[in-house]
């Protein structure tokens, strides 16, 4: 099992690449199926959960591989089967996505539920009754979903709430579908825009993503293509919060400023000095910092719920009272448990955690427990006095493409032991 020691109280310098998002590149590594012909996607990062996606392809007898550092080219002319086995859809929730594509190339699907990280109870049901509603007909046995859809046929579908996985879902399976699906109150994250722009480039007719109705209009036939992934925000903000954290001043560059507006805003209320330009960000931290009031996860544009775990870890040794409210998921807080054993002060309260800021943390024996919360105790070890021995990495490598080769060109002390 490997694990990182860092010695925090060293201020990062230099400037980082921000990898490709995660959470674009797995839905359109589920979309390559839609085309029946050969797609290279590049800007895409090396990350566990890619290597997923790909096992995935190559177990339905897509041709999948990495042509270089950065891109992967896939050809699903092969496709043979549409079933995914219970290890593979177990390894993250992003499998889920790739229902509304087999179920669109193939007509049927079998697969179970998905795993992913351990946020509280993450159910599908609004995957299945879009699906449902767009003429699926999906039954259980066994723990597995069997679904049908010979035909699907595109209708209006309102979401009871903006879930970013049913509207991806609702879109691959809407591309193929007879005439027109509208998605109501639809996920408006950069991602969905993102697989827009990819659906689009295969021959997709697909407008709205990043507005609250995503219209899809069913082609017969899409065809192969070339897409570059957008930067991964999450991965920014965590650099971010890690500068903040650590101090000193760092430049990163592949960022879109305006998908981190409110973590951009947090940052500078806890006091950084923030400069855009372009596609960089020069984020600076040479004073004490402060506690920033109140954080409030939403979907976006709202503050993400990606970023809260990884704030939090700046405001436990910031001066005053940070007050959390996790809106999006139930259990997004098992990173406190990890934070209490290097001195923070947090109270948690349903979904309130109250963070009182301490002088100091400090290094000591800690575990992620998920993929965020894993890069939350990166950022706080990047301050706290002494070691930190953090083990659990394989929730880290999910996400993050060798965190510890960026933060240690930035000037931070860790290693992989
Ligand atoms: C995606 C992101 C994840 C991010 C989350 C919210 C990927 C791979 N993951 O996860 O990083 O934290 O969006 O921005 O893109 N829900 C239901 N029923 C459903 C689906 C969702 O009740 O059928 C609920 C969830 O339990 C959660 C909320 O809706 O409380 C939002 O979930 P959703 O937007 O679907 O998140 P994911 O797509 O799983």
């Amino acid at each position: 099992m490997s694990a990182f020691t860092i010695t925090g109280g060293r201020p990062l310098r230099g400037a980082a690449r921000v990898q490709g998002a995660k959470n674009s590149v797995l839905p359109i590594l589920a979309a390559t199926v839609l085309s029946g012909g050969p797609c290279v996607i590049h800007n895409c990062p090396d990350l566990l959960d890619v290597d997923s996606s790909v096992r995935i392809l190559r177990y339905l007898g897509c041709g999948a591989e990495r042509e270089s550092s950065s891109s992967v080219a896939v050809d699903t002319a092969g496709m043979s089967r549409h079933d995914i086995p219970d290890s593979m859809m177990r390894e993250m929730r992003s499998s889920v996505v790739f229902l509304g594509a087999i179920l669109s190339r193939a007509g049927e699907a079998v697969m179970s539920y998905p795993g992913g990280c351990d946020l509280g109870p993450r159910p599908i049901d609004l995957h299945l009754s879009s699906l449902r509603q767009m003429g699926a007909d999906i039954s259980e046995a066994g723990g597995f979903l069997i679904c049908k859809a010979p035909r699907l046929t595109g209708c209006d579908i309102h979401l009871s709430t903006p879930s970013v996985g049913a509207t991806e879902n609702t879109m691959l399976a809407a591309a193929r579908a007879h005439g027109t699906t509208r998605i109501l109150n639809a996920a408006r994250e950069p991602e969905i825009k993102d697989l827009q722009t990819f659906l689009n480039a295969m021959g997709g007719r697909v407008s709205g993503a990043g507005s609250s109705t995503v219209v899809i209009e069913g082609v017969r036939q899409l065809s192969g293509a070339e897409h570059t992934v957008i930067p991964d925000r999450i991965a920014a903000a965590t650099l971010l919060t890690a500068v903040a954290s650590a101090g000193g001043e760092i430049l990163l560059e592949n960022v879109w400023p305006e998908d981190l507006e409110t973590v951009i805003a947090v940052m500078a209320e806890a006091g950084c000095g923030i400069r855009r330009d372009g596609t960089t960000l020069l984020a600076r931290r040479d004073k004490a910092l402060r506690a920033v009031g109140r954080v409030r996860t939403m979907p976006h544009p709202g503050f993400p719920t990606d970023a809260q775990a990884p704030v939090m870890a700046v405001t436990c040794h910031a001066e005053g009272t940070t007050v959390f409210s996790e809106n999006v998921f139930e259990g997004r807080y098992r990173h406190v448990g990890e934070l209490l054993r290097m001195g923070a002060d947090i109270q948690v309260e349903g979904h309130v955690a109250v963070v009182c800021g301490v002088p100091k943390l400090c290094g000591a024996q800690v575990r992620a427990t998920d993929l965020r919360g894993g890069a939350a105790l990166v950022v706080a070890a990047l301050a706290a006095e002494g070691e930190t021995e953090l083990s659990g990495l394989e929730h880290i490598d999910r996400g993050y493409e060798k965190l510890e080769d960026v933060l240690s060109a930035l000037g931070a002390d860790i290693k992989r032991v």
